[in-house]
C-alpha cells in the first residue's frame, strides 16, 4: 500500500505516466465498447475499475507525488476514471434496455392461439354413486342385476301385483310406446328386474339392481321424467321384516356415516305385504334438536323410499313357491340419494351434463 510518503520523493512514478494513464483508459473504453451483454460488462468493470486495475492502482499512487505534481496527475487520472465511468454507465443503459427488448420479445405470449390442453371429463355423478351402492351390497355378497328400460307391461306391473285398475298403470306416470299392442313401457321403476331375477333362478336371491326410469313428470327442481332408482331384492327362506330393516341401516350408514340409521312407516305398495316408507335420520341435525334444520324441516327424519315383505302373490306369479320361500325388497331414488349425499340442492344438476358440476365428483373413482 502506498500512503504519504515523507522520506522519499520520487519524481515520476510509472503508472501515472500521461501515456499510461491514456492507455489505460483507451484499453477500459475499447473492453467497454466490446462488451456484448450485462456479464461481459461486469467483468470488463472489474478489470478497468476494480481495485486492481492500472487505473486504480494509477490514482492511488498520486498521494506519493510530489505536491507539485500532484494536482496534474491527479487531473489527469480523475478525467481518465471518469470516462470510462461514463462510458461504463452508458454501456450499461444500452445492454440493460437490450436485454429487457428481448425477454419482451423472447416471453411473448399470443393469447389468441388455440388452445392444445383439452378440458378433461369427469365420470358422471351418477355412475360412480350408482357403483358405490353397488358395491356396498356386493361387499355383502349381493349380485348387480340389471335389466331393459324398454319393459314389458306385464314385468313392469302385473307381475308385481298392479292390476289393470292401479293408477299407476294410467297415462299420468307412464310412458307407454306404440303400437299398444306391443305393450311395451318405458319401466316406471326398476321393480321389474325383480321379477325377471325371480323368473330366472331360484332363491336364494340377492340381488341390487341400479338403473335408469321413467315417468311423465315435470321437469322441475325436484322432479325429471328420466331418474334413477335402485331396487334391492332378498328371497331365501326365513327372509323377515327384521332382515330388511338391518339390511337398511347398514345401507344407510354405509352411504351418509355411522349412527345414520332408518325407521320404518307403514305404507302400501302392492308388491310387499307388509309394506313400509323408509326414512333416513337426517343426517344434517342427526335427529338432535331439529326444530332449525332446513333439511329434514324440523322432522329429524328424510324421507328415503319404499319396502316391505315380498309379497307372496309377486312370488308365486314369478315362480316361487312363497310356502318355502320368503323375500323383502327396497326401492329409493339414486338422485335423490345423491341430494342428500353431496348437498345438491336442484335435480336437474345431475341431469344437466354440465361439466363443471361432474367435474367435482371425477375425483370419487
Ligand atoms: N317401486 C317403488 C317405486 O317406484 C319403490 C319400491 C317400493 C320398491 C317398495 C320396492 C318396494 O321394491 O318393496 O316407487
Amino acid at each position: 500500500m502506498s500512503g504519504p510518503n515523507t522520506d522519499f520523493d520520487p519524481v515520476e512514478v510509472a503508472a501515472l505516466k500521461p501515456e499510461e494513464v491514456e492507455a489505460a483508459r483507451d484499453a477500459a473504453l475499447a473492453a467497454i465498447a466490446g462488451a456484448a451483454d450485462l456479464d461481459a460488462l461486469k467483468k470488463v468493470r472489474i478489470e478497468h475499475t476494480g481495485d486492481r486495475s492500472p487505473l486504480a492502482l494509477a490514482n492511488r499512487e498520486i498521494g506519493a507525488l510530489p505536491p507539485a505534481a500532484r494536482k496534474e496527475a491527479g487531473q489527469r487520472v480523475g478525467q481518465a476514471r471518469g470516462a470510462v465511468q461514463q462510458a461504463l454507465a452508458a454501456r450499461q443503459a444500452e445492454l440493460q434496455a437490450e436485454h429487457e427488448q428481448r425477454m419482451l420479445a423472447e416471453e411473448t405470449v399470443d393469447v389468441t392461439l388455440p388452445t392444445d390442453r383439452l378440458p378433461t371429463g369427469a365420470r358422471h355423478p351418477v355412475t360412480t354413486g350408482s357403483e358405490l351402492i353397488a358395491d356396498i351390497f356386493v361387499a355383502m355378497g349381493w349380485e348387480v342385476a340389471e335389466g331393459p328400460v324398454l319393459e314389458a307391461e306385464w314385468l313392469n306391473f302385473d307381475a308385481l301385483n298392479l292390476g289393470p285398475d292401479h293408477p299407476a298403470r294410467t297415462m299420468q306416470d307412464t310412458f307407454w310406446t306404440d303400437p299398444a299392442e306391443d305393450h311395451l313401457v318405458l319401466r316406471t321403476h326398476t321393480s321389474p328386474v325383480q321379477a325377471r331375477t325371480m323368473l330366472a333362478q331360484q332363491p336364494p336371491i340377492y340381488v341390487v339392481c341400479p338403473g335408469r326410469v321413467f315417468r311423465t313428470d315435470e321437469y322441475d327442481a325436484t322432479h325429471s321424467p328420466v331418474f334413477h332408482q335402485v331396487e334391492g331384492l332378498a328371497v331365501d327362506k326365513g327372509i323377515s321384516m327384521a332382515h330388511l330393516k338391518g339390511t337398511l341401516d347398514h345401507f344407510a350408514a354405509s352411504m351418509f356415516g355411522e349412527g345414520i340409521n332408518t325407521r320404518f312407516r307403514p305404507s302400501y305398495f302392492p308388491f310387499t305385504e307388509p309394506s313400509a316408507e323408509v326414512d333416513l335420520v337426517c343426517f344434517v341435525c342427526r335427529g338432535v334438536d331439529p326444530d332449525d334444520c332446513r333439511t329434514c324441516r324440523g322432522e329429524g327424519w328424510i324421507e328415503w323410499g319404499g319396502c316391505g315383505v315380498v309379497n307372496p302373490r309377486v312370488l308365486r306369479a314369478c315362480g316361487i313357491d312363497p310356502d318355502t320361500y320368503s323375500g323383502f325388497a327396497f326401492g329409493m331414488g339414486i338422485d335423490r340419494t345423491l341430494m342428500f349425499r353431496h348437498g345438491i340442492e336442484d335435480l336437474r344438476a345431475l341431469f344437466e351434463g354440465d361439466v363443471r358440476f361432474t367435474a367435482a365428483f371425477g375425483a370419487e373413482l
